[in-house]
């Protein structure tokens, strides 16, 4: 297990509302392991950014995490339950930002509207890195630096409104890897970017992964990321992974009628001229009193009844490293609960 930095299983996080009870995630079981980039995928909605803040206890309320397990294994092999701890305690702050570090989708309302820039990465620095002032202020210019902020001095002193988005994003990047985080869990990190931009931080998060030995777990909707980026891909709908295997196996083999759609819907350059793009037929339903079958059943085009409507399938390995959540691809059709 020395090869894993973290593992998550049947993980649960909830929304209490007064519609009742909104089940972001039902049942997330995946694993990332030690310098590895795990590709995290699935339309808007299906509880990517969910899982991230559920791993690192900031799930917001009327929000609570409600079973599962997800353990962050040390280099010795020993591990600790991030899901026991208590959410305000002392040992997931130590965690945060130290040993796992976030990317947030929106970085404006992550970082502090009334103090600078460089003060917001020093103050990083200072908690996880080193005591001394000077050494963290030049750490903040030598970071800033290199997520290709142009005269780091003069920008360290601006506030996050007098930035750009693609410049705040960049200012998240370096807080994130300020402190040599062991797991970066980067939710759409580069989605606010431009694509030349896009490249350099791609480019910047890899050199760092390999200096720092860091695993990554890569949120994204673009699928062309992905393959630029990931080693392996979790492909999320509705609250559960439905599928995961290697990047090239999931691209040259998709198996889940869902990610065989998502695959469809990129557009390429050259294919099908004037054609319509192929789109995946209906929305993501609420999880809010989600009947008990396979949740993919309503949109998929090769569902069968009295099989993929008795009960919800589970997550189950057809392939060295390739497992996937869909009775058209399990032995037998058997039907199983989860
Ligand atoms: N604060 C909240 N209160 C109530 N429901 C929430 C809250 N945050 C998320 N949800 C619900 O949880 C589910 C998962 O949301 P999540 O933000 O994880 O989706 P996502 O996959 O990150 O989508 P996107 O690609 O749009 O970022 C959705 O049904 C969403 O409406
Ligand atoms: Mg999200």
């Amino acid at each position: 297990m020395v090869d894993t930095i973290l593992e998550v299983d049947d993980l649960k996080t909830h929304f209490f509302l007064d519609e009742g009870v909104l089940k972001a995630l039902d049942g997330v079981s995946f694993h990332i392991g030690k310098q590895e980039t795990l590709g995290v995928i699935g339309e808007s909605g299906c509880g990517k950014s969910v899982t991230a803040r559920s791993i690192l206890r900031i799930v917001p309320s009327p929000g609570q995490t409600v079973g599962g397990t997800a353990k962050l294994f040390s280099d010795g092999g020993a591990s600790r339950d991030l899901l026991k701890l208590k959410p305000t305690g002392e040992e997931i702050r130590a965690i945060r930002g130290k040993e796992i570090s976030m990317i947030f989708q929106e970085p404006m309302t992550s970082l502090s509207p009334v103090h600078t820039v460089g003060d917001q990465i020093e103050e990083a620095i200072l908690i996880h890195k080193t005591q001394d002032k000077k050494e963290a202020h030049q750490f903040a210019l030598d970071m800033l630096d290199r997520v290709g902020i142009p005269n780091p001095k003069d920008l360290s002193k601006a506030y996050p409104f007098q930035l750009s988005g693609g410049m705040r994003q960049r200012v998240m990047i370096a807080i994130a890897l300020s402190c040599n985080p062991k797991l970066l869990l980067a939710d759409e990190p580069t989605t606010a970017l431009d694509v030349t931009v896009q490249a350099q931080i791609l480019e910047l998060m890899k050199e760092l992964q390999q200096e720092l030995g860091m695993s990554i777990m890569f949120i994204t909707h673009d699928l062309g990321v992905i393959a630029e980026v990931a080693d392996r891909v979790a492909v999320m709908y509705l609250g559960r992974v439905v599928e995961s295997a290697p990047v090239k196996e999931l691209f040259r083999n998709p198996l889940h009628p869902y990610t065989v759609n998502l695959l469809k819907s990129i557009p390429r350059v050259g294919r099908g001229r004037g054609k319509k793009l192929q789109t995946i037929q209906g929305t993501v339903p609420i999880p809010i009193n989600l009947p008990q079958c396979c949740p993919f059943m309503a949109r998929c085009e090769q569902a069968m009844p009295g099989v993929c409507d008795k009960a919800v399938p589970a997550l189950e390995q057809v392939a060295e490293n390739h497992s996937v959540r869909c009775y058209l691809h399990h032995e037998n059709n058997e039907v199983a609960s989860t």
